[in-house]
C-alpha cells in the first residue's frame, strides 16, 4: 500500500496525542450534558472510533451516510443522504465528526440540515482542515490538524475507495492521479 505514498504527513503517535487532547476537551465541554456523536461515513469512521474512546463522559452514537452530487451540483453544496440518522436530534447536544473540511460544501449543507431539526446545540469536530481549499465559509468547532493543499489518504481517507486502512495520514504520490 505504501508504494503510492509520497510521505507520511501525520504519524500514528501525533494522531493519538491529538485525539487525547480533543477527547479531553469534548469531555470537559459536555460534562453536564447528554452528548450524541454523529459519524459521517465513510471517511470519519476510523477517527470516530478512536476519538469516542478518548471521551470520558457517556455518549450516544449515530451514523449517517452521505454522498456529494456530481461536480455541477456540488457548487450548490447539496449532498445526498444515503442513510439518515436513526435517532431524533431535537433537543439533543450533537457533535458531527468528519475526517476533513475541504471546500466546506458538505459541512455547511449538513449543519444547516441538522440545525433545522432543532438540536439543543450542534458542533463539528473534524480531524483535518484544509482552509486554503475553502469555497464556502465554514469553521469547525474542533479541529485535529490544519494541513496544506495536498491529496491525503489513510486513517479513513481514501483515493478511489482504497487506503482507508493506512494507520497514518499520508500524502498520495501525485503520479497516481496525474
Ligand atoms: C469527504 C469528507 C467530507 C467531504 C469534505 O467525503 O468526508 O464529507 O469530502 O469535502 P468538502 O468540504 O469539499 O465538501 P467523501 O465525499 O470523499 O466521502 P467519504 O467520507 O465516504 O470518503
Amino acid at each position: 500500500m505504501y508504494q503510492n505514498v509520497k510521505r507520511v504527513l501525520i504519524s500514528k503517535e501525533q494522531i493519538a496525542k491529538r485525539n487525547k487532547e480533543l477527547g479531553a476537551q469534548i469531555s470537559e465541554d459536555y460534562k453536564d450534558k447528554e452528548l450524541l456523536m454523529v459519524c459521517i461515513l465513510k471517511g470519519s469512521s476510523v477517527f470516530f472510533a478512536d476519538l469516542i474512546r478518548e471521551i470520558t463522559i457517556p455518549v450516544k452514537l449515530d451514523f449517517m451516510s452521505i454522498s456529494s452530487y456530481g461536480n455541477g451540483a456540488k457548487s450548490s453544496g447539496e449532498v445526498k443522504v444515503i442513510k439518515d440518522l436513526d435517532s431524533r436530534v431535537e433537543g439533543k447536544h450533537v457533535i458531527i465528526v468528519e475526517d476533513i473540511v475541504d471546500s466546506g460544501y458538505t459541512l455547511s449543507y449538513l449543519t444547516k440540515m441538522l440545525k433545522a431539526r432543532n438540536p439543543a446545540s450542534l458542533k463539528v469536530c473534524s480531524l483535518l482542515d484544509k482552509p486554503s481549499r475553502r469555497e464556502v465559509e465554514f469553521k469547525a468547532d474542533y479541529v485535529g490538524f490544519e494541513i496544506e493543499n495536498e491529496f491525503v489518504i489513510g486513517y479513513g481517507l481514501d483515493y478511489a475507495q482504497i487506503y482507508r486502512n493506512l494507520p497514518e495520514v499520508c500524502i498520495l504520490d501525485p503520479k497516481v492521479y496525474s
